[in-house]
């Protein structure tokens, strides 16, 4: 499973980054808010540091806006995924999109029919919310599981980016299901390296060793 980190903090990415953690970043409009910087200029920083897909968000409602926006951010550099919603004209602008030859990351998808029909319009990426149906009692990870079920009934390409990803059970979760690729917040991925039994075991290790007065440096 690839990840993506979900910020617009050049900081945070960069040191995930530096570990080979990065497949790619995904951005949306309360990120890009979060971070306080222009976001021609800030996404352009991370197509720098970053070689896989960076996710730029459309924020027009209407085809032709967003097509434009979307062909706009697609200038600021080779790895960019103009990022459009669920809605018709998201579907529109998607099908141009991806036939004039960009990556699209469809985003906001709450439901199977949703990713199918993304996928039928020629997303590189559907955007499964996880996070934001569990919030709602339901079940995201179904979705996830309802959307590989999908895609591999019928070969569609579409590479399935698990979002809204709020806690290490959801990646582990992704990854067991067949999520492509999932996106999370940088403190999400830190948190993967933790286990209390490491940390205990290290402990113990440290202080046998501190009575062998032994260095290897
Ligand atoms: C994904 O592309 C979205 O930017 C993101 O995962 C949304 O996460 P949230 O529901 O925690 O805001």
């Amino acid at each position: 499973m690839k990840f993506f980190v979900d910020t617009a903090e050049i900081d945070a990415i960069a040191e995930l980054n530096e570990l080979g953690m990065v497949d790619g970043v995904t951005t949306n409009p309360s990120l890009i808010m979060k971070s306080g910087r222009d976001i021609l200029e800030v996404t352009k920083e991370i197509c720098d540091l970053v070689d896989g897909p960076v996710s730029a968000e459309v924020v027009s409602l209407e085809a032709d806006e967003m097509i434009a926006e979307g062909r706009k951010l697609a200038t600021i550099a080779d790895n960019i995924a103009v990022k459009v919603p669920l809605t018709w004209a998201g579907l529109k602008a998607c099908k141009t999109l991806s036939d004039e030859g960009n990556m699209v990351n469809v985003t906001l998808c709450f439901s199977a029919n949703q990713a199918l029909i993304a996928a039928k319009a020629g997303a590189t990426f559907i955007s499964p919310f996880i996070g934001r149906l569990d919030d709602i009692n339901l079940d995201g990870m179904e979705l996830i599981a309802d959307i590989r079920d999908i895609y591999d009934n019928y070969g569609f390409e579409t590479q399935i980016l698990a979002a809204s990803i709020r806690s290490v059970n959801h990646m582990s979760d992704a990854a067991k299901i067949g999520a492509d690729v999932a996106t999370a917040p940088p403190a999400v991925i830190k948190k993967l390296a933790d286990h209390p039994l490491t940390d205990a075991g290290l402990a113990a290790f440290m202080k046998d060793w501190e009575k062998t007065g032994q260095k290897i440096l």
